[in-house]
């Protein structure tokens, strides 16, 4: 496509970017800056760790375009002014990383604090000043750091201590099964929720770090905590605190059978059907010193998980909204219904004031009836209420702890009087990742897709992805998984989660390799049918794809193999044909042996590159040659030559075989042409695809110059189409084209459909990474100026930085503004349609007339046009170009 950089423009450019260069050095602060967003382990100043070469990343700034990092140096220390690295000092280290940047020190030790940062060399070869000091905490390493014993015996469990000085250091480290609260001297210790992460506890727990040190005191201190059940189904409650006194003296407070326990106001708590509390049972001060609790019992020491304990390292489920409802209806006498306007996960904050002994019942649901009465038909058996009995004492307010809930309406029964506005809130909880992309663009329904993309997507991440957040599964179905993972990255910083989430995976395996239709595995089967197993090395690649994930592979690459091997041991001739689901809740049936034959050819592809990336040559080969096997069993079992299709000519089936290449010569041309007829004239611009080939479909028409089809589809708002969700009220996608509101299966908040989202970062912003220099290091923006649309602006927080692709277009002129990362570089492709003569501004000033360079701007290191586009080649920085013609 492109041809070589003309060598005239390099020299060009490069000699109007040294003069740049040289202006902007010449200006007080211009030159590098110090790095920015120091992360470890991709997490900001994480506490506890357990990994003991952690990675370490940053963002170096710089004032000027197209520069990269040469060299850095990191210092690590025990003091926190780190003023010399005790602990590891780098020294100058010749390299362009900073992300994924292992560390080298000192072995570190368990429980202790670091400090660190990093200055850079910029490619002139000034370095920047010090980064802003980061920390990290380090975790307990191994069980018999842990000095405790597992105990239970009841709701809630009590210790009073003695500190005798002043606190230096405090951290509280806690497994508390199912969920756990943390109260110290009162207060609750940290924002997490529903703590800790769901995981197969017998393979492995969590434990999370809270630093304590501003909540003790010398004197007497009390520590409290109140268990639920929550997927563990059972109360179980390992602790321990470690105390460094300015004396120089260390202790530790520990769960043991000298902590006390009892029942609290909890009396009833399950994730699917709520909480009952009991308000009249509460015993003020019970997490406080001083509190007598001679009645109550002593704690018991219980089995607990048998699985390894390690340190939760992902964004803890947290608040993450309030939400004030829109309306108040009052559709029977006594029944108050509260409208949040929003599909959303969580819960309500209830605010009451009556007699001793009433029962406010909330009950939640997604659905209303005609007449104004909540339907919660479609939660099939979860009960999702949660119950409060006053204690009579003036205002109280109730949220609960241990349950959520998926719902848009609320509905109040029981309450002592009438609600007001101030009743009820909606709060709004799930796994606390940042929102890092932003997507917007002149196509209404677009914008209310990208919408409702994200806010399914993100009420589905509860330390696992969920397949819905509403009825009885709330399962991390891997299909589903799988299928919006790029949207997820896309829209979310999911490093952290999905690095825990693989872990996940990998505690399912079998010793045979196989893993299972859920994880933790709950509901669906053993093995699990492929297309929903693929999330295991589908979503380390995208890891390494989108994040530069190097470890994830060799973390995994065993589990990947094994997992690969065990398909081929299901493999007959090539081909692996046992499916449950196929392309899953589709208009029209793809047969299930293509989607997994599809998706044995991929797994088996991903591992022989995974192989390929970590050195394992002979791997590489020999599954890249049965790749190839399989592609040639693929076309000979599934192509009917006198018809052209895949299979039996479903969109899927021929999206499948185009997606992957694995249709040779003439089949690709007829496969394509039954797709763009079935698509374009059979369903008139419509999809019928389940969730399988939905992912795939919309970038195969991309690649095959119909882009325009694919925003068609988009924006359609008949059935079946997102926006015929939309148009029928949707805040959240929903599981089946259809509308059905019954019983059994069609959740309106089931994110899988999603998959969307990523196309439209890809394609109508035009962001792609590079999948040779992954994390985006390099980028192509290559935005589609689709039919009616006249502008888009999508943008993403990468490992690497901000990347942003925002244009518009006129009549005769597009204009582009692009930003990238530092140390990275872009091909732009500006269209040019219909336009002649054109011309090219950079920043206001003319760059490229008459096919020829009329002016350099930094950082643009080449420039050429074709028919169709003018494409540019620049290395960091942001810019804002003009093409105008006539
Ligand atoms: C879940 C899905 C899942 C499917 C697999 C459903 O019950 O909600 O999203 O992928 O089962 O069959």
């Amino acid at each position: 496509m492109l041809s070589a950089i003309h060598p005239k423009i390099l020299i060009i450019t490069g000699l109007l970017f040294a003069v740049f260069a040289a202006a902007l050095s010449a200006v007080e602060g211009a030159g590098p800056l110090p790095p920015v967003n120091l992360r470890c382990e991709y997490l900001v100043n994480p506490r506890g760790i357990d990994v003991k070469a952690p990675r370490l990343f940053w963002i170096p700034a710089h004032s000027a375009r197209g520069q990269k990092q040469t060299a850095y140096q990191i210092l690590v220390s025990s003091k926190p002014d780190c003023s010399m690295g005790d602990v590891w000092d780098s020294g100058k280290v010749d390299s362009e990383e900073f992300t994924q940047v292992v560390y080298k020190g000192k072995a570190p030790a368990g429980d202790a604090t670091y400090y660190w940062k990093v200055r850079y060399w910029d490619n002139t070869g000034i370095e920047s000043s010090y980064s802003a000091v980061a920390s990290f905490d380090t975790g307990l390493f191994s069980r018999d750091d842990w000095k405790g014993s597992w105990i239970g015996g009841a709701n809630e469990l009590r210790k009073e201590f003695e500190i005798s000085g002043p606190i230096v250091r405090a951290r509280a480290y806690i497994c508390g099964l199912g969920y756990y609260e943390l109260r110290i001297n009162g207060e609750k210790a940290g924002f997490n929720v529903l703590d800790p992460a769901w995981t197969t506890y017998d393979k492995r727990a969590l434990y999370v770090t809270y630093d304590v040190t501003s909540m003790l005191r010398a004197g007497t201190n009390a520590v409290g905590v109140i268990l639920g059940q929550g997927w563990y189904k059972n109360r179980a409650l390992l602790l321990q605190m470690n105390l460094e006194l300015a004396n120089g003296k260390k202790m530790s407070v520990f769960t043991d059978t000298t902590w006390k326990a009892a029942g609290g106001p909890i009396i009833e708590d399950s994730v699917y059907n709520g909480e009952v509390y009991d308000a009249r049972l509460e015993t003020p001060g019970w997490d406080k010193a001083g509190f007598k609790d001679a009645s109550w019992i002593n704690a018991v020491v219980v089995p607990g998980p048998k699985g390894i304990l390690s340190a939760q390292l992902m964004p803890p489920i947290q608040i993450m909204d309030t939400i004030v409802p829109l309306k108040m209806t009052n559709p029977k006498p006594g029944v108050f219904v509260f409208d949040l306007g929003q599909n959303a996960s969580g819960w309500a904050r209830l605010r009451v004031s009556g007699p001793r002994g009433t029962e406010v019942k909330m009950r939640f649901a997604e659905l209303l009836y005609e007449n104004g009465l909540l339907n919660q038909e479609n939660l099939r058996s979860a009960r999702a209420q949660d119950i409060y009995i006053l204690k009579g004492e003036g205002e109280e307010v109730y949220e609960p702890r241990f349950t959520y809930h998926g719902f848009r309406y609320v509905e109040l029964t029981g309450f002592p009087g009438v609600p007001t506005a101030e009743t009820i809130r909606g709060r709004v909880v799930y796994s606390g990742v940042n929102q890092t992309g932003s997507f917007a663009c002149s196509k209404p329904v677009l914008n209310a897709l990208q919408r409702i993309i994200t806010w399914g997507q993100k009420t589905n991440l509860h330390s696992i992805p969920t397949d819905c957040s509403q009825r009885d599964e709330r399962m991390g179905w891997m299909g589903d998984a799988q299928g919006t993972a790029e949207e997820a990255i896309m829209n979310f910083d999911m490093a952290a989660f999905y690095t825990n989430f693989v872990r996940d995976i990998r505690d399912v395996q079998d010793d045979a390799g196989t893993i299972t239709d859920t994880v933790p595995h709950i509901w669906g089967s053993r093995p699990a049918d492929p297309a929903w197993g693929t999330a295991y090395p589908l979503i380390c690649w995208y890891m390494y794809q989108y994040y530069g994930d190097v470890r994830i592979l060799e973390e995994q690459y065993a589990g990947l193999k094994k997992y690969v091997d065990f398909l081929r041991t299901k493999a007959g001739n090539g081909l692996l044909t046992y499916s449950y689901y196929g392309d899953w809740v589709a208009v029209d049936k793809t047969p299930g042996s293509i989607v997994s034959s599809f998706y044995y050819f991929y797994d088996v592809k991903i591992l022989a590159e995974v192989a390929k990336i970590l050195g394992r040559e002979e791997n590489a080969n020999a599954y890249g040659r049965l790749a190839e096997e399989i592609k040639a069993a693929f076309h000979k079992e599934y192509f009917d030559p006198k018809t052209g299709n895949y299979a039996n000519g479903t969109q899927t089936a021929n999206a499948l075989a185009l997606f992957l290449d694995l249709a040779p010569g003439d089949a690709r041309g007829r496969a394509w042409g039954n797709l763009f007829d079935n698509v374009a004239y059979k369903n008139s611009s419509h999809l019928t695809t389940g969730i399988i080939g939905t992912k795939y479909i919309m970038e195969v028409l991309t690649r095959f110059d119909n882009s325009d089809l694919a925003y068609d589809i988009a924006c359609q708002t008949t059935y079946p189409s997102w926006g015929y969700m939309i148009e029928n009220g949707a805040t959240t996608l929903w599981e089946l084209w259809q509308k059905r509101e019954g019983p059994s299966m069609n959740s309106h908040n089931h994110p899988m459909f999603g998959s969307v989202g990523a196309w439209l970062y890809k394609v109508l912003a035009g962001i792609t990474p590079d999948p040779l220099a992954v994390g985006f290091k390099k980028i192509k923006f290559e935005p589609q100026m689709v039919r009616d649309l006249f502008y888009a602006a999508g943008s993403t927080e990468t490992v690497r930085g901000r990347v942003l692709s925002s244009w518009k277009r006129t009549e005769n002129s597009m204009t582009l503004e692009v930003i990238v990362p530092f140390g990275s570089e872009a091909e732009i492709v500006i269209p040019k349609f219909k336009l002649q003569n054109v011309a090219v501004a950079e920043s206001g000033k003319t760059i490229w007339a008459d096919k020829k360079l009329v002016s350099g701007t930094a950082g643009i290191m080449d420039i050429q046009e074709n028919a169709q586009a003018v494409i540019l080649k620049v290395g960091s920085g942001s810019y804002a170009f003009e093409l105008s013609g006539k």
